[in-house]
C-alpha cells in the first residue's frame, strides 16, 4: 500500500470512519516512519527537532523558513537532507506526509490551510488559526480531504494531567467549585509577532492554563474578562523599537457548568526569576478546590514536578506523580506522528484546541466590551477515563 494512501486510511480507521480494524502501517514498512517537514526554523524549531529527529517513527525529510539562514542551519544540525524558504517550493519538492507549523501565530491558519489543501496532515503550534470561525473551517476543510490536523500545547498528554483528571472523576475532591491557573514572564525579545495583532499573552501563554482547566473541569459555557496592554513599546531582535498592539495582561473566568467557576491569568510583565525557560520552578501554577479535597499542580503545567492532593482534615497533602515520564511540553507533533504510524487516536484532539482559541477570542471579545460571552463550541469530556 502506498505511504500516503495508508496514513489516509489510518486517520479515517482512528477517526472511526471505517469499520476496518486498526492496522499498523508500521508493521506494513520496514523504516515504519512518518515523513515529517517543519515549517519555521526559529527558537521553538530548536526544541521541537531533537524530539522529532530521536523518535523512531518519523523522519524529518525537509525544513524552511522565509529567512534562508534559519531553515540552513536548522538542516546541517539536524542532518535533514531539503531546505526551502517558501511553502510553495516545500510542497513541491521532497514528499512528506506531515507538516509541523512552528512559524509566527498570524501565519499559521494560512499555511494550515495551504498544508491540507496539497494532501497533507498538520501539527500546529498554537494557535491553529487567527480565529475560531477560520479554525473550524480548518477541520470541517481536513474532514472533507480525509485528513488530520491538531494544535497545541500538549499539556493534556503529562501523567500529571492524567491524574488530576483521574482524581476529579473518581470523586476524590467531592463536588468541585473553582480552579485558578496563573503563567507569565516579562515576554519573548526575539520576535515581533508576539506583540502584533493576532498575538498576545493569552494565545502565547494563557493557551496552555486554558487548555489545563478546561480539560480538567470540561468545556467553559461562557467567559468574562478583562484585558490589558501595560507595557506599550518593547524592542525586540527583529524589528527593534516597536507598538505593542496585542494584550499582554489578561484575567479571564470561565463558567464550566454545575456551579463549576475558574479563573487564569497570564501576561508579558510578570517578573518570575525562572525566566521564559522556567527551570527550577516547582511550585503550584494550578489549583482545584472541591467540597472534599484540593488538589495543586506544582510547576507549570507544561513542566510539571508533581500533583499535592489533600482530602483529610488531619494529614498533609501528598505528592503524586512527582516523574514526568516521558512527557515534555515540546513532544505533540512526535506523538501526534506515532499515532498516525500505528493507526491509534491520542489524547490530544483538535476540538479542544479550537475550544480554547473559542475562549481565548471570547475573552478579547469580553476585555472589550464589559460583557459575559457565550461559547458554542465543545469538545469529547471527559479527557481522561
Ligand atoms: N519559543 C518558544 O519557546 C515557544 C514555545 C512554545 C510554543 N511556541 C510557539 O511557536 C511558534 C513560533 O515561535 P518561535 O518562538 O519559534 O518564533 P520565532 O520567531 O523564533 O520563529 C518563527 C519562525 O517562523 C519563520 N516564518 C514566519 N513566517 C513564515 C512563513 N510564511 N514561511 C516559513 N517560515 C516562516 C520566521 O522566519 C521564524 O524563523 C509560535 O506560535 C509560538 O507561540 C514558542
Amino acid at each position: 500500500m502506498h505511504r500516503s494512501t495508508f496514513l489516509q486510511q489510518s486517520a479515517l480507521l482512528a477517526a472511526g470512519a471505517l469499520m476496518n480494524p486498526l492496522q499498523s502501517w508500521a508493521s506494513e514498512k520496514p523504516d515504519g516512519k512518518i515523513r515529517v517537514a517543519v515549517i519555521g526554523c526559529g527558537s521553538v524549531s530548536g526544541m521541537y527537532l531533537p524530539h522529532l529527529t530521536k523518535s523512531p517513527f518519523v523522519e524529518v525529510v525537509s525544513v524552511c523558513d522565509i529567512v534562508p539562514d534559519r531553515a540552513a542551519s536548522r538542516a546541517a544540525e539536524f542532518k535533514v537532507a531539503n531546505r526551502y524558504t517558501d511553502i510553495t517550493q516545500l510542497l513541491a519538492g521532497e514528499p512528506f506526509d506531515l507538516l509541523i507549523n512552528l512559524t509566527d501565530m498570524q501565519e499559521h491558519g494560512r499555511l494550515n490551510k495551504i498544508a491540507l489543501n496539497s494532501g497533507k496532515h498538520v501539527w500546529s503550534e498554537k494557535p491553529l488559526a487567527n480565529s475560531y470561525k477560520e479554525g473550524k473551517a480548518l477541520l470541517d476543510f481536513a474532514k472533507t480531504k480525509k485528513l488530520r490536523l491538531w494544535g497545541a500545547p500538549a499539556v493534556v498528554n503529562s501523567p500529571q494531567f492524567a491524574f488530576m483528571a483521574k482524581s476529579i472523576l473518581d470523586g476524590k475532591l467531592g463536588k468541585v467549585a473553582a480552579a485558578h491557573a496563573h503563567y507569565g514572564h516579562t515576554g519573548p525579545t526575539w520576535s515581533a509577532f508576539f506583540y502584533e495583532k493576532g498575538g498576545g499573552s493569552l494565545p502565547d501563554l494563557g493557551v496552555y492554563n486554558l487548555a489545563t482547566l478546561t480539560g480538567l473541569l470540561g468545556p467553559a459555557l461562557s467567559v468574562v474578562a478583562m484585558t490589558s496592554t501595560v507595557t506599550k513599546e518593547r524592542t525586540v531582535d527583529n524589528k527593534g523599537k516597536i507598538k505593542v498592539e496585542a494584550e499582554d495582561n489578561a484575567m479571564v473566568l470561565m463558567d464550566h457548568g454545575n456551579g463549576i467557576i475558574s479563573h487564569v491569568q497570564c501576561g508579558f510583565n510578570y517578573f518570575d526569576p525562572y525566566g521564559h525557560e522556567g527551570k527550577g520552578q516547582d511550585h503550584p501554577t494550578i489549583t482545584i478546590w472541591g467540597s472534599h479535597g484540593n488538589m495543586a499542580l506544582a510547576g507549570y503545567d507544561w513542566a510539571p514536578y508533581g500533583v499535592d492532593l489533600a482530602v483529610s482534615w488531619t494529614e498533609k497533602p501528598v505528592r503524586y506523580e512527582p516523574d514526568p515520564k516521558n512527557y515534555v511540553w515540546q513532544q505533540g507533533a512526535s506523538v501526534v506522528a506515532e499515532n498516525l504510524v500505528k493507526g491509534t487516536e491520542p489524547r490530544i484532539n483538535v476540538e479542544h484546541a479550537l475550544h480554547v482559541l473559542e475562549i481565548i477570542e471570547a475573552a478579547r471579545t469580553s476585555g472589550q466590551t464589559g460583557q459575559r460571552v457565550k461559547l458554542s463550541s465543545s469538545f469529547p469530556y471527559p479527557m481522561v477515563k
